[in-house]
């Protein structure tokens, strides 16, 4: 019987749904896990794969809005990507990408997001890298802040109620103007960030929540979980599994990591997915000691490229023409496009200035990437004189995209 890719329908098909992916983490969803995975993931977006009657896969796509630079956009937030393994390298994986790229357009999301299991899976469906993150591991007794650097709020560990109250407005604040963060429901933050089901802990403790203030105000947040190892007090070792740190400006940021580095009785500081340049390896004394490593960030597929391009904001006066050589699913988004200052775009005859496919577009489109960049690594390619240059002028970001939370 040949398989069918469909939505699910009900909560009963979202389980084995999701249990796709599930099985590859060891977990099985109960019917409360689906339920309140549902409130952030509609059953409307969430295709499964039939063979004769059972579900054996499953893909779907949180309703997101995604910062560009430029402001918010709706964006598929591409999540729960599975196939049972008995089913692999059948061709699953690609009608589902196929049928959920179809479905994202016809709603009018300009672009689809993803965090990729491997970095080889997503560039044939038009994803491009969009960002990078740095990942620390810092060896808290050989790293502090350099002393010289003023510390100035202070810290209230706080409940869960007081985080809902405070913690989403602050990350509001940052959210809109920072490229690459999400929206975030109420729903979201309990099933994602703040809810600290046990399950989600991961062989550590609760999930502590410190509220960061100045002048009397909250001006920042950091949710971390401490995880003992080590069978007898000779032995212990203790982690501060830091899971966001957010600030409403550097000096925040600062202090924040100030005070987690300063946690009495701890042996390491891990820290994900921070932005790539993020302040962190300047503000310490030996950054070596920090355990830095860089991982792949957000994947960006633009699924309109006149609406991508038109939603990002251009730095510079003047406009600029983008060849997009290629695009695997949709033919119309191949051509060149001017996108004037002002966020105008329409096809043209111009010279490109920069030729790319879809996939080099999608690297561009956040800021984490230039095209001399995409240039050097064979990605893009002058279309005229100067082009590289001019398109980098007219979409150059002040700051590199940041996706704090893999999802
Ligand atoms: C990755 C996974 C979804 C692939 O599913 P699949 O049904 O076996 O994939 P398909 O047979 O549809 O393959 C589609 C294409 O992707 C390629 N591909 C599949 N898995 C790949 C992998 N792990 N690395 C690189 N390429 C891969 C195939 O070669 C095929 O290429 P082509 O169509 O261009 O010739 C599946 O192996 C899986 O569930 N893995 C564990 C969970 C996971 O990693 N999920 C992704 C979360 S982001």
């Amino acid at each position: 019987m040949p398989y069918r890719v469909r939505t699910v329908r009900d909560l009963d098909e979202f389980i084995p749904a999701i249990g796709a992916i599930g099985h590859y983490f060891g977990w099985q969803p109960t019917t409360e896990d689906a339920e309140r995975f549902s409130k952030i993931l509609p059953l409307e977006r969430m295709l499964a794969v039939v063979d004769d009657g059972r579900i054996v896969a499953g893909a779907g796509a949180y309703p997101q809005e995604l910062t560009l630079p430029g402001g918010p956009v709706a964006c598929a937030g591409v999540t729960v990507v599975g196939v049972l393994p008995s089913h692999r390298r059948r061709g699953l994986l690609r009608r589902m990408m196929e049928a959920q790229l179809r479905d994202v357009r016809e709603r009018g999301e300009p672009v689809a997001a993803l965090w990729a299991s491997e970095e080889t899976i997503y560039g044939r469906f038009g994803y491009g890298l969009a960002s990078m993150g740095l990942h620390v591991e810092a060896k808290r007794a050989s790293v502090r802040i350099r002393p010289e650097l003023p510390s100035e709020g202070s810290f209230r560990l706080i409940d869960h109620d007081e985080t809902l109250r405070a913690v989403p407005r602050l990350y509001e604040r940052i959210r809109k103007r920072t490229p690459g963060f999400l929206a975030r429901s109420t729903d979201w933050w309990e099933a994602r960030r703040i809810g600290d089901r046990p399950e989600t802990r991961r062989g550590a403790g609760p999930l502590v929540r410190a509220l960061y203030e100045r002048d009397g105000a909250p001006a920042g947040y950091v949710l971390y979980r401490i995880a003992q190892d080590g069978a007898t007090f000779a032995e212990w070792t203790k982690t501060v599994r830091v899971v966001e740190v957010v600030g409403i400006d550097e000096a925040a940021r600062r202090d924040i990591w100030r005070f987690l580095l300063e946690i009495d009785w701890t042996d390491t500081l891990r820290a994900e997915q921070l932005a790539i340049d993020d302040a962190l390896p300047l503000l310490v004394d030996r950054v070596n000691e920090l355990g830095l490593r860089v991982y792949d960030g957000l994947w960006l597929r633009p699924i309109d490229v006149p609406a991508a391009l038109a939603a990002r904001q251009t730095a510079a006066d003047g406009r600029v023409s983008i060849d997009v050589t290629a695009d695997p699913q949709f033919p119309d988004n191949v051509g060149t496009w001017t996108l004037e200052a002002g966020g105008r775009v329409k096809r043209s005859s111009r010279r490109p200035d920069v030729r790319t496919d879809v996939q080099g577009l999608g690297s561009a489109l956040l800021g984490g990437f230039t095209f001399a960049q995409l240039a050097r690594a064979g990605r893009a390619e002058e279309g005229a004189r100067g082009g590289l240059a001019r398109a980098d002028a007219l979409l150059r970001v002040e700051r590199a995209p940041w996706c704090p939370e893999i999802f």
